[in-house]
């Protein structure tokens, strides 16, 4: 046995010891690579057919921010489904996950890689896996040596688990069902004002206060939304979206109430309004800054009296509905320039919600960079999209204006342009793959590296026009009012653009 008793009583007690998960974790992954000695070793949730890093040793940072999918990832979903420890033959095909991301060994080809999955009773909770730049590196431990590993880190892990969830149990949430929290999108990000933000949106979710989030562009502020519906107890009934900047004030008050037949001239049906389809449920009352005052006053009525009134119709009706509203305006500054109801705004904003802009979330960009990677490689169907050090520094000095949508973009345009003359699919992010706003102009004498050779200016900007909108409606679930506000542009001329290219 090449594992002592002392090192395995330092396990446990590693695992027992330390403030939060976040530090008990740390200390045990920097345990069993002194232990294994290998050059990469990662604690990964597991959690609707994805592996979520939780810490990692050895790994470029932005590990932290990338999501596994299983079906993107065999080798994650051996270990998924093996049950057992698995060696995996220093020359398997199956593609690591982290190639490229060890930072001293950026040519990760013939190595070492264990995986061990961790179980609490017979799920699956998550996995530890360690890599080697020694192909024999492993071999002197025994398959029970590390299967006792496994069952010590899941104990801990399932620990860790527990305490959490007990910890986020205010008693109003419980009675929404856990599993809805997978559904709504992720937050990626450490930072303290993000884990505080995490903090704020559990609270009040579980409440039932109507929320006001206010941020700047692009910094997440329809997550926020989300996550406070999934995380409360409408999260089974419908979150309804409006966006108060598309609304004309002649239609407005028929969207948000509806109307009823004969209302007015071409009124030839019924129509449900959004409050009423959000009935029980939450309304996400987007760009509130927007909302003509006439109906600021009608909104207004609703929030106090919980009853509404279509169009048309004498009689009104209760609704039961939560509402978020977002704005990136000074709000405040509405209300003193009268363009806002004050007393709308205290009501929506019981309970205000800042998301920090991305330039104050420090090693977050890192993260976040490392999870827009990971989702450009699925998408395009390349073998690895790791950052060099020069990008990730250039993506940290950069102030991002645009905050996250802004980072996320801008990935994906240096994966699309690094790709070209890549038929091997291992790509590196450099810094001329980046053409940020504000950052220094680059010197004409220096021409970009990776420039594509291009013989028809037209047909390489229809092709790269034609690769993003496909991409975007794709990762827009093929929604093209949302793949225009991705990308900026107006629906129709989004429409007008995609006919020209032969996209629909
Ligand atoms: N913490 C995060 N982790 C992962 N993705 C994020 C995060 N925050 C934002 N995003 C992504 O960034 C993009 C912009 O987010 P979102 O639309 O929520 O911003 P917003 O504040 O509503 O922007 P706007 O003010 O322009 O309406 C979305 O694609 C969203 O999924
Ligand atoms: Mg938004």
């Amino acid at each position: 046995m090449s594992l002592s008793i002392t090192s395995l009583a330092n396990i446990a007690i590693d695992l027992q010891s330390g403030i939060s998960h976040q530090d008990r974790f740390a200390r045990l992954i920097r345990t069993l690579r002194q232990l294994l000695g290998g050059d990469a070793t990662a604690l990964l949730r597991y959690e609707a057919r994805q592996f979520r890093p939780l810490a990692i040793d050895g790994l470029a940072q932005d590990v932290l921010g990338r999501r596994f999918d299983l079906d993107a990832h065999p080798r994650l979903e051996a270990i998924a489904r093996a049950g057992d420890v698995v060696r995996f033959p220093a020359d398997s095909e199956l593609p690591d996950p982290y190639d490229g991301l060890i930072p001293d060994h950026t040519d990760l080809k013939v190595h070492a890689c264990l995986g061990l999955p961790l179980f609490a009773d017979q799920n699956l909770i998550g996995a530890l896996t360690v890599d080697g730049m020694d192909p024999l590196q492993f071999d002197h431990f025994s398959d029970e040596e590390l299967r006792l590993i496994s069952v010590l880190a899941a104990g801990a892990l399932n620990n860790a688990l527990l305490m959490e969830q007990l910890e986020n149990q205010t008693p109003a949430a419980t009675s929404a069902p856990i599993s809805t929290k997978s559904n709504s999108a992720e937050m990626v990000g450490l930072s303290a004002g993000m884990l505080q933000l995490k903090k704020e949106i559990e609270i009040v979710a579980g409440s039932d206060l109507n929320v006001l989030i206010t941020g700047e562009t692009g910094v997440g502020k329809e997550l926020v939304a989300r996550a406070i519906h999934s995380g409360s107890a409408r999260a089974a009934n419908p979150l309804v979206y409006l966006n108060c900047a598309a609304l004309p004030e002649s239609v407005a008050e028929s969207e948000l109430f509806g109307h009823v037949k004969g209302a007015f001239t071409g009124a030839i049906h019924h129509r449900t309004g959004k409050f009423e389809m959000a009935d029980n449920g939450t309304l996400f009352l987007d760009e509130i800054g927007e909302l003509p005052l006439t109906l600021q006053a009608k909104l207004l009525r609703v929030l106090q009296y919980g009853d509404i009134q279509r169009v048309g119709d004498d009689s009104s009706q209760r609704v039961n509905v939560r509402v978020l509203a977002a704005t990136n305006r000074d709000l405040k500054q509405h209300v003193l320039a009268g363009a806002f109801r004050a007393d709308l705004f205290h009501r929506l904003s019981v309970f205000p919600l800042h998301v920090p802009p991305l330039r104050e979330r420090g090693d977050d960009i890192t993260l976040l960079a490392g999870f827009f990677c990971e989702q450009s490689r699925v998408k395009m169907g390349l073998k690895q999209v790791a950052l060099s050090d020069a990008a990730r520094n250039l993506l940290r000095r950069y102030d991002w204006p645009g905050n996250i949508r802004e980072l996320e973009h801008a990935l994906y345009r240096a994966t699309v342009l690094a790709r070209s003359g890549k038929p091997d699919g291992e790509i590196w992010l450099q810094p001329q793959h980046f053409q940020l706003a504000d950052s220094e102009p680059k010197s004409v004498s220096q021409p970009a590296v990776s420039a594509p050779l291009v013989d028809n200016l037209r047909t390489a900007t229809d092709d790269f026009q034609r690769q993003i909108i496909i991409s975007t409606l794709a990762s827009c679930a093929g929604n093209w009012a949302a793949c225009a506000r991705q990308l900026q542009l107006d629906v129709a001329n989004l429409h007008r653009l995609a006919k020209r290219l032969g996209v629909k």
